[in-house]
């Protein structure tokens, strides 16, 4: 293989593009974890990881990827045989269910069509038929289709029903580049994780827990031992964990975080939803359409796009990998070969979606899709106008 000049574009939806800075700061070397500046490290990062969740209540930090912050949630706030009801917003929604019955847990999994968010006037009419219902599970952003669930509407939908179900929001790719409020919202348990949003490698879980969360603990019969959320929270008060931490992915956690803060939480979501807008006026303009059906469910993190019919997404995200060095996201569960993932997030400006949307343009071209050249300019005219 030739050296490939130039950058590579990582535009799928996550893991993103790391900034140097955090790469710098995860390289420094690793220290005692058990010693002072260990302590001193752990408090800084919690604190700081709370406005990113909108919380000041406590964040359980994991060595894990996002599937086992999704566990940990389950794990610490019920029992076996507890029914919950989840949806079927696409493919992270489904191996969330898929968890989530492997554990025990009785499963209300409401149909989707993969390209919606979850219908809170459904939450309504689901928990008042059933009164048992211990849980509410919902995919804030669905990275495999593009489309956010409007998280204040379901938190109504609930309170309206006066349902004492749990709220658990899946924030593996919305969370650092969509607003997001687990206090105001009043969620139970956040999940994310580190590698979108965040701006760090693959390797952090977390579960940002209200009081009702931790109460539920309490009771919760699941067994649970490496997830459980009490010796985390009881060790990380004098600055440790119960476990050997990934040291080096908090150096990271601290800067990034720095970042955010540097750039300002609000400019940050302003500037993920400017990219979305620009991205969907480009696919428009070539002549394809976004998956997203509602106008209030684009997502400003990523795009996923329809490819017609007679074309297989995943041959033109090839050509694109091998002519541009560019990697786009590809389809799936049932949206295999159908869609492409633009992801617009993370450590990302202008200049990179205008790139970003060059490469994919020449890709659709070279693949023989018929689209419109104009959709490059369609995008640089929002970026140019907002
Ligand atoms: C919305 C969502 N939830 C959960 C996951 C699973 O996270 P992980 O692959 O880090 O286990 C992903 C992964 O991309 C995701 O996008």
């Amino acid at each position: 293989m030739p050296y490939p000049a130039g950058r590579h574009f990582l535009q799928i939806p996550g893991p993103t593009n790391v900034p140097d800075r955090v790469l710098r700061a995860i390289s420094a070397p690793t220290i005692d974890h058990r010693g002072p500046d260990f302590a001193a490290l752990t408090r800084e990062v919690l604190a700081a990881l709370k406005p990113v969740f909108g919380t000041s209540g406590p964040v359980v930090t994991y060595p894990s990827s996002g599937t086992g912050a999704w566990e940990a949630a389950l794990v610490n706030t019920l029992s076996p045989g507890d029914r919950v009801l989840a949806f079927e917003t696409g493919h992270f929604a489904t191996l969330w269910r898929d968890l989530a019955g492997n554990l025990g847990l009785d499963v209300d999994f409401v149909p989707g069509d993969w390209r919606h968010g979850v219908d809170p006037s459904v939450v309504a009419e689901r928990l008042a038929a059933d009164p048992g219902i211990k849980a509410v599970c919902v995919v804030h952003n669905e990275t495999s289709t593009g489309a956010t669930s409007r998280i204040p509407e379901i938190r109504q939908a609930i309170d309206d029903a006066g349902h004492p179900a749990l709220l658990l929001v899946d924030t593996v790719s919305s969370l650092g580049s969509v607003d997001y409020r687990h206090d105001e919202w009043g969620v139970d348990v956040t999940v994310s994780c580190s590698q979108k949003g965040l701006l760090l490698p693959p390797g952090l879980g977390f579960n940002a827990v209200s009081e009702k969360a931790l109460r539920a603990a309490e009771s919760a019969t699941f067994p649970r031992a490496y997830w459980d959320w009490r010796p985390i929270l009881a060790a990380n008060e004098r600055g440790f964990f119960p476990y050997t931490p990934p040291t080096n992915l908090l150096y990271g956690l601290r800067e990034s975080l720095a970042l955010h803060n540097e750039e300002g939480l609000a400019n940050v979501f302003a500037r993920h939803r400017r990219h979305g807008e620009a991205t969907r006026a480009a696919v428009r303009a070539w002549g394809l359409e976004v998956l997203c059906l509602d106008e209030r469910e684009h997502s400003p993190v990523l795009t996923a796009v329809l490819v017609p019919e007679e074309h297989d997404a995943d041959k033109i995200r090839a050509l694109i990998l091998d002519r541009f060095n560019m990697s786009l996201g590809t389809g799936l569960g049932r949206l295999a070969g159908r869609v492409f993932r633009i992801g617009h997030l993370g450590h990302f400006n202008d200049v990179s979606l205008a790139g970003t949307l060059s490469g994919v343009q020449m890709g659709l071209s070279l693949a023989g899709v018929p689209v419109d050249p104009g959709g490059v300019n369609a995008a640089l005219r929002v970026l140019e106008n907002t």
